[in-house]
């Protein structure tokens, strides 16, 4: 199956508006570089996920470049009483196309849990966001051999029964992974994401399942972005830390090429 890869940018709860025009300013002109020398856009989409404040400001950075905004979290009703909440529909008006559900931390920091997140997708659907789904497991889970198991299930209930190669991207973040340098070998990588195609198929047939990307991410850097991007059924990557710097975000993307 021939899927163009994926490289998100999630910049977390960091960019004020300065930083952030720069940085989607450089990393812009990266991109329309690479599209021009090495047609870049055929073979991978970039993605830019900064925080709710900086989206509009972003957006505008963006217009033709074919790099694509996504948010990191959103609620799942279209509008209400939901004090400090950003809709679906608010998202899409802010420009965006993608958004970043079920990410660990906000799994850990708002007890988000698989149903809560499966929710959230179906209403990214209803309202035409693809949406990213991100599972991934503890240290203590992988100590205890419970990797495969922790990440099926997740993969079970957080994705809807809907789903697919549209509205769906999927992205194995290790918990443990996150932020700290450290990372799963490549053997690691290959066996959880071949458990997650297998779930996949098994809650949507082949066909589906076959076309949906999935996204390694944890400490993805210049130094291993090749190596990660290169494995079997790994069609991209979604970078935290190493987003936020331009040339470091421009030389993962380039890893692809
Ligand atoms: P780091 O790349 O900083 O480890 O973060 C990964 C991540 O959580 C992306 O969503």
């Amino acid at each position: 199956m021939n899927r163009k890869k994926i490289v998100a940018g999630n910049w977390k709860m960091n960019g004020l508006l300065n930083e952030a025009t720069v940085l989607s300013q450089e990393v812009v002109n990266g991109v329309e570089e690479l599209n021009s020398k090495e047609k870049l856009n055929d073979i991978c989409k970039v993605i830019l996920c900064p925080p709710f404040t900086l989206l509009y400001k972003v957006k505008e950075y963006l217009s033709n470049s074919g790099v694509a905004l996504g948010a990191q979290d959103m609620h799942c009703e279209k509008k209400g009483a939901h004090t400090g909440d950003v809709s679906p529909l608010m998202l899409k008006d802010a420009g965006c196309s993608y958004v970043i559900l079920g990410h660990s931390e906000r799994r850990t920091d708002h007890f988000e849990t698989n149903k809560v997140v499966a929710q959230k997708a179906q209403a990214a659907y209803e309202n035409g966001l693809t949406a990213i789904i991100c599972i991934g497991e503890t240290q203590q889970q992988r100590e205890n051999g419970q990797t495969i198991d922790v990440c099926v299930n997740q993969i079970m209930e957080s994705v809807p029964e809907n789903a697919n190669a549209d509205n769906t991207i999927i992205a194995y973040e290790p918990i443990w992974a996150i932020g700290t340098g450290k990372t799963p070998t490549c053997d690691d990588v290959e066996e959880v994401h071949a458990a997650i195609r297998h779930a996949l198929i098994q809650k949507m047939g082949k066909e589906n399942a076959d076309k949906i990307s999935l996204l390694y991410g944890g400490s993805v850097k210049p130094s291993n972005a090749k190596e990660f991007l290169s494995l079997a059924d790994v069609d991209g990557a979604l970078v935290g830390g190493a987003s936020l710097n331009a040339q470091d975000f421009l030389a993962i993307i380039k890893s692809v090429l």
